[in-house]
């Protein structure tokens, strides 16, 4: 069945595509043929062409069509991708909009319908071959969680110009490549810089320089600009760096011993890796930045953890898998429900759902009113960018949060915070300059209570910055 409830269909109307439609669709698709590199045809389609493309399509390749005011304005297909019978597995999609409905919405519904008919079709990849120029249809492949693949170099001519191909693909059952690691390593590792440099074989600095040649190549490929200067920070190896903080938090005398059970870890990470549900979501947890929350939850064992923003409970996951040998308990709060939803999922699907609560509340009303006291804060709310108190903004509401958390935190208890990012390993990056002033501005006040009510306070380059803080033991 075709969980209907999930397309949002913005009054479109999808169907399987009928003789009737033939006229229509030929329109449609000829637009292209003349105007566009969107199909390398070169020649239009007949009507008789039309239904001898109808006719080869079937229960497993179908052709759907979107209808709205009654008439079909837009079209969307599976196809054998290669007629060799080992590739049975896999399926091209194809979508062409009437070229007054684009950039509305109904690329989107169309290929999502798709989607959902290619999983109950059991197909495990869908391919999509792009012709490099066509953004619109690159951006709505990356929303939906297609990988590039790759080009293929002047495979095409038409117009009087050579024609590059990119090629992406959905794997369907898979449901990884949806950390934002994963895809910003997934789309550079095309590359022999990245992978010399991911080698320790390259500087960083000299890293930077090959990013920045490639920059708009890299946007084109779907990299926001943040994703690609984020790989400038990336850890080249999470377990040293994580060896390091923590024999940097021993030494500080926030925690009495670094020893965590690495092949355990491994474990997980390589299942968590394939099993967890990101759905639509993206996450800026970094490998190291989950592997310092396994280290320090098994570290110092705690009985209550608070995930204060823990959003779809990717980095919750990583302590609460811990806090079931140890009976301790977690509250994952965050304002959207739908976020919640898919942390429940996961933790389900993990098994952890016995020590988990979830509260849909505002965090800071629910502190003030529950008053639990807790020995673990992990901090990783993200206000809205606009509004009319400045506190509650954007990375600024740490500071009100952690005033309502402060009180109940127990004495020996920890707090581990995301996105503390104010400094940086290549000086010369002015992207990080420009992010690291934001960063004091929106900390402006978070800092100095910190410092103010704990005796210990750090922070690291990981990818997206961390901030450890406690009483000094
Ligand atoms: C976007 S996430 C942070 C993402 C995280 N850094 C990652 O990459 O996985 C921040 C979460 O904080 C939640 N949030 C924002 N304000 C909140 C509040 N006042 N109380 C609880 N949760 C809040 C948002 O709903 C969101 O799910």
């Amino acid at each position: 069945m075709i969980d209907h409830k999930k397309i949002h269909t913005v009054g479109l109307t999808i169907r399987p595509a009928m003789t009737e439609d033939l006229d229509e669709i030929q329109k449609i698709y000829n637009h292209f043929v003349r105007t566009s590199v969107y199909t390398m045809d070169l020649e239009e389609k007949s009507y008789a062409d039309m239904v001898e493309w109808l006719d080869s399509h079937s229960e497993r390749f179908p052709i759907y069509v979107g209808i709205r005011d009654d008439k079909v304005i837009g079209i969307v297909s599976l196809s054998k991708w290669a007629e060799r019978k080992g590739f049975y597995p896999s399926c091209e999609i194809s979508i062409y909009l009437s070229p007054c409905r684009k950039a509305q919405g109904y690329g989107n519904n169309l290929l999502q319908y798709m989607i959902q008919i290619a999983k109950k079709n059991k197909f495990t990849t869908i391919v999509s071959f792009i012709t490099s120029t066509n953004k619109l249809a690159k951006n709505l492949a990356i929303k939906n969680n297609f990988i590039f693949v790759g080009t293929i170099k002047q495979v095409g001519f038409k117009f009087n110009r050579s024609i590059d191909l990119d090629i992406y693909q959905l794997m369907i059952h898979q449901t990884t490549g949806n950390t934002a690691y994963q895809k910003i390593d997934n789309a550079l590792s095309h590359y022999d810089w990245y992978m010399n440099y991911r080698k320790n074989r390259l500087e960083r600095s000299d890293y930077l320089k090959y990013l920045l040649q490639f920059k708009q190549k890299l946007m084109d490929t779907g990299l926001s600009e943040d994703e690609i200067h984020l790989s400038t920070r990336f850890s080249l190896n999470d377990e040293q760096t994580v060896d390091y903080i923590l024999n940097d938090l021993r030494n500080r005398k926030m925690i009495s011993s670094v020893d965590y059970p690495k092949d355990k870890f491994d474990l997980l990470a390589q299942k968590i890796s394939q099993e967890f549900i990101h759905k639509s979501c993206i996450t800026y947890i970094f490998p190291e930045e989950s592997r310092l929350l396994y280290a320090l939850t098994y570290i110092t064992k705690p009985e209550t953890m608070l995930f204060l923003g823990s959003y779809y409970g990717y980095w919750a996951i990583w302590a609460t898998i811990l806090l079931k040998e140890t009976n301790g308990v977690a509250y994952l709060v965050d304002t959207d429900q739908h976020m919640l939803a898919l942390a429940e999922k996961n933790m389900k699907k993990f098994q952890c759902d016995s020590v988990v609560k979830y509260i849909n509340e505002d965090a800071i009303q629910f502190l003030a009113r529950e008053k639990i006291p807790h020995d673990f804060i992990v901090l990783d709310p993200e206000g809205p960018k606009e509004g009319a108190d400045p506190d509650l903004l954007d990375k600024a509401i740490y500071y009100p949060m952690m005033k309502a958390a402060h009180p109940y935190l127990t004495k020996d208890g920890i707090i581990l915070c995301h996105n503390i990012l104010l400094t940086n390993p290549i000086l010369e990056d002015p992207y990080f300059a420009k992010k690291i002033e934001y960063n004091n501005i929106q900390f402006s006040k978070f800092l100095p209570f910190m410092m103010e009510h704990y005796t210990a306070g750090v922070w690291y380059d990981t990818t997206e910055g961390v901030g450890v803080f406690s009483q000094k033991k």
